[in-house]
C-alpha cells in the first residue's frame, strides 16, 4: 500500500492522540472483558447511557466469571432499560462459553471472537484491535459513513457485494506498523470522527484530519454517502391451494389474475385462510385432505403454501376448468405448483 492509504491511518492515529475521546472507562485498559462488555452495550446505545449502566455492570460483576455465574434473570434485570434484550442474553451466554470454552479468556483473532454469541465482524474487530492490536478493521454505522466519504466509494451497501468490498478497503487502510499501538488508537478515532466530526448531516470537514484525503469532501458532497438503496422489507403471506382431482385424473385450475404473484399463470384456486377454503366448499370440505405445507421464496416474500386435496365434489360457480394430466402439463404453471402437481 502506497502514500495515501499510509497517510490516512497516520492522520487518523494522530489525530486521535490529540483530538479523540481518551478517557472514556473501558479505555486504557486492554481487558477483553471490559471492552466486551462495553462494546456489546455500545452497539444500540449511546455513550451516555452506557457510562451508568457500565458502572452498575462492572460492580456487580467484576470478571466474567462472576457474569457466567449469575442467574440470567439477574443479568436481564441488570440490563433493563437498555432494550434490545437479545443482547443480554447473549452477553450471558457468551460469558458462559468463554469461562467453559475459553478457559475464562476472551480469544484472541476475529474469527474466534466473532464465533461467540452477540459479537458480529465489527464488534470482534473492536476487541481484537483495542485489546490484542489486531490489524482488523471495524465498519458500524459510523465508521462506514466516514469511510465511504473519504473513499468516495458510491456503491449501494444494500448490496452484499459492495459491502464486502468496503470491507477489504477498510482492511487496506488499516496501520501495518507498530500495531501494538497503532491499532487501538486507529480504531478509536475512527469512531472519533464518526461520532463527532464526520456527522450525518453537517459534517465539520474544517476539523477534519482527513480533509486532505477525503474524495467527497474534494468533490463536494459528503451528504451522497453512505448509498444504501431502502432494503425491501421481506413478508409473508400464507396461501390455501384447493387441489381437486375429478377421478379421472383431471385437476381444477383456474387463471391466476393478470397482475401480482404468478400473474397469468394457471394454479389450482388461491385462498387467503383455511376457513375461506371450507367456505367455498360447502358440505364438501370435511372430505378435503390437508397435504404437508411447504414455502415458497419469492423475491420481497415468503409463501407459506397449505395444499389441500378434494377428490371429485361440486365446482358449481368456481372459476376454472377441468384439465387432464397431458393439459396441464402444457400449461404455464408456476414451478412449485407443477412440483406439487407432479407428486399428486
Ligand atoms: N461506540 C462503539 N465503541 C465505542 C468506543 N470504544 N468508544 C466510544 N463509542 C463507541
Ligand atoms: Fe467526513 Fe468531511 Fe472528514 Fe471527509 S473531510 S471524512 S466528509 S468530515
Amino acid at each position: 500500500m502506497s502514500g495515501p492509504a499510509v497517510e490516512i491511518a497516520a492522520q487518523v492515529v494522530r489525530w486521535q492522540a490529540g483530538h479523540g475521546r481518551n478517557h472514556l472507562p473501558w479505555q486504557n485498559t486492554r481487558d477483553a472483558y471490559r471492552v466486551w462488555l462495553s462494546e456489546i452495550m455500545l452497539q444500540q446505545t449511546q455513550v451516555a447511557t452506557v457510562l451508568e449502566y457500565y458502572a452498575r455492570f462492572l460492580q456487580r460483576f467484576p470478571t466474567v466469571h462472576d457474569l457466567a455465574a449469575a442467574p440470567q434473570d439477574e443479568v436481564l434485570a441488570l440490563w433493563s432499560g437498555l432494550g434490545y434484550y437479545s443482547r443480554a442474553r447473549n452477553l450471558h451466554r457468551c460469558a458462559q462459553i468463554v469461562v467453559e470454552q475459553h478457559g475464562g479468556a476472551f480469544p484472541r483473532t476475529v474469527e474466534a471472537l466473532a464465533a461467540l454469541p452477540g459479537i458480529g465482524r465489527s464488534t470482534a474487530g473492536a476487541i481484537a484491535s483495542f485489546c490484542f492490536g489486531v490489524r482488523a478493521p471495524i465498519l458500524d454505522a459510523n465508521v462506514r459513513r466516514v469511510l465511504t466519504r473519504v473513499l468516495g466509494f458510491g456503491g449501494d451497501l444494500a448490496e452484499a457485494r459492495n459491502e464486502r468490498a468496503l470491507w477489504t478497503l477498510a482492511e487496506d487502510l488499516l496501520p501495518r506498523e507498530d500495531l501494538e499501538q497503532a491499532m487501538p488508537r486507529y480504531t478509536q478515532g475512527l469512531m472519533d470522527l464518526g461520532a463527532g466530526i464526520c456527522l450525518p448531516r453537517n459534517p465539520a470537514c474544517l476539523l477534519c484530519p482527513l480533509q486532505g484525503a477525503c474524495t467527497a469532501q474534494r468533490r463536494g458532497n459528503p451528504q451522497d454517502y453512505p448509498v444504501r438503496t431502502r432494503k425491501l422489507k421481506r413478508s409473508a403471506q400464507a396461501w390455501w391451494l384447493l387441489l381437486r382431482e375429478d377421478g379421472g385424473g383431471r385437476l381444477w385450475l383456474e387463471r391466476r389474475p393478470s397482475t401480482g404473484i404468478w400473474a397469468g399463470l394457471y394454479c389450482p384456486p388461491v385462498f387467503m385462510s383455511r376457513e375461506a377454503l371450507d367456505a367455498a366448499l360447502g358440505a364438501d370440505a370435511a372430505r378435503a385432505q390437508d397435504l404437508p405445507a411447504f414455502t415458497h421464496v419469492l423475491t420481497h416474500r415468503d409463501l407459506h403454501l397449505h395444499p389441500v386435496l378434494l377428490r371429485s365434489g361440486a365446482t358449481a360457480g368456481m372459476q376454472g376448468d377441468w384439465y387432464t394430466a397431458p393439459q396441464w402439463g402444457a400449461l404455464g404453471l408456476p414451478a412449485p405448483v407443477r412440483k406439487l402437481l407432479d407428486g399428486l
